[in-house]
């Protein structure tokens, strides 16, 4: 009998069809939950479940006791709990590396967007508001040759710095939980405190992981350690800033813009502050949302699912505790 793999959400159709070769595959077009009585049944039989993320809670993991192998089509995962899923000897994984370049080019578009209000401009061309020589209350701010700053200086961090560097002469400072001389030296970045960070850089990108030391990383006080026309940019995570902080740091002129790919509710509720601030360019959590990376991506977390099964270790395996062969 086929091991039964539960897929939600994002998983290409092509790699639905491959898996069925091995695997009786039910998908559901969106994480369906646990008041669905056909998503719980199919997770009580499930060996593996693969897709974006899925909420996984104790609870969840009660109603499914063949589960081996939770495989996230995303490079993030604190949509699960690692250390109950190591307990149990559920093997996580993810999909880096494919989406590094993908994502780095989003969030410098939105880098690039909030200074030049290419969003805004946008708006004032099509509501047919350009009639004159744009004024100059609407002129935006230089990229080139400034100074940037991230926060979280891992793989797409990198990517971010080096497109600033090399494509736009900027200089890099960087803040994270190690030094990275490699990064230091291709990218002539420096390594600085997080308040330097914050007082040096006109643009602040953060791009730390989510977890509870990251929760609201940045709130009223490092909003305040910005320069007045500092453009802050979060291609992280929503949780890891004070939403209410960056409302008013937008509208008091603390900063002078931002953008941000990611919210702490998504999708963004109604009515929601943030959807009235001018100076703020938004996307709706698109990092790694081309075609042919969300492919990729579904790609490798397929593998990922099928090591996993097959008792080898999975090339991504987030919780390497986690004895194989179960
Ligand atoms: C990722 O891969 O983590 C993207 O942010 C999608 O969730």
């Amino acid at each position: 009998m086929k091991k039964v793999i539960l897929a939600y959400n994002r998983v290409s159709p092509e790699v639905i069809t491959q898996l069925k070769e091995d695997y009786e595959v039910i998908y559901f077009e969106k994480n369906e939950y646990l008041d669905d009585p056909f998503f719980v049944q199919t997770l009580k039989k499930a060996s593996g479940v693969i897709g974006l993320d899925l909420k996984v809670t104790k609870e969840l993991l009660d109603l499914a006791p063949e589960l081996k192998i939770i495989s996230n089509v995303s490079v993030g995962y604190d949509n699960l709990p690692v250390d109950e899923l190591s307990q149990r000897g559920i093997m996580a994984t993810n999909t880096p590396d494919v989406l590094t370049d993908t994502t780095a080019d989003a969030i410098f578009g939105l880098l690039l967007a909030a200074a030049r209000r290419i969003a805004e401009l946008d708006h004032y061309v099509k509501s047919e508001q350009w009639n004159e020589l744009l004024p100059p209350h609407l002129f935006g701010m230089d990229v080139h040759h400034k100074r940037l700053g991230i926060i979280g200086m891992g793989r797409i961090g990198q990517a971010i710095a080096k497109r600033g560097h090399f494509g736009f002469d900027m200089e890099i400072l960087y803040h994270n939980r190690s030094r990275k001389l490699e990064a230091e030296n291709w990218l002539n970045a420096s390594y600085v405190s997080m308040d330097e960070l914050l007082a040096e850089s006109d643009f602040v990108c953060l791009m730390v992981p989510a977890s509870p030391e990251t929760k609201q990383l940045i709130s009223h006080e490092e909003f305040k350690k910005m320069k007045q026309t500092a453009i802050f940019i979060n291609g992280s995570r929503g949780q890891n800033v004070d939403e209410d902080a960056l409302y008013h740091a937008l509208e008091n002129g603390t900063i002078w813009a931002a953008g941000t790919d990611v919210f702490t509710e998504e999708p963004l509720p109604a009515g929601h502050k943030l959807l009235t601030c001018k100076n703020l360019v938004t996307l709706p959590h698109i990092g790694s949302s081309t075609a042919e990376t969300e492919h990729k991506m579904s790609v490798v977390a397929a593998n990922n699912l099928q090591a996993g099964l097959s008792g080898k270790l999975p090339p991504n395996l987030i919780n390497k505790e986690v004895k194989l062969n179960r």
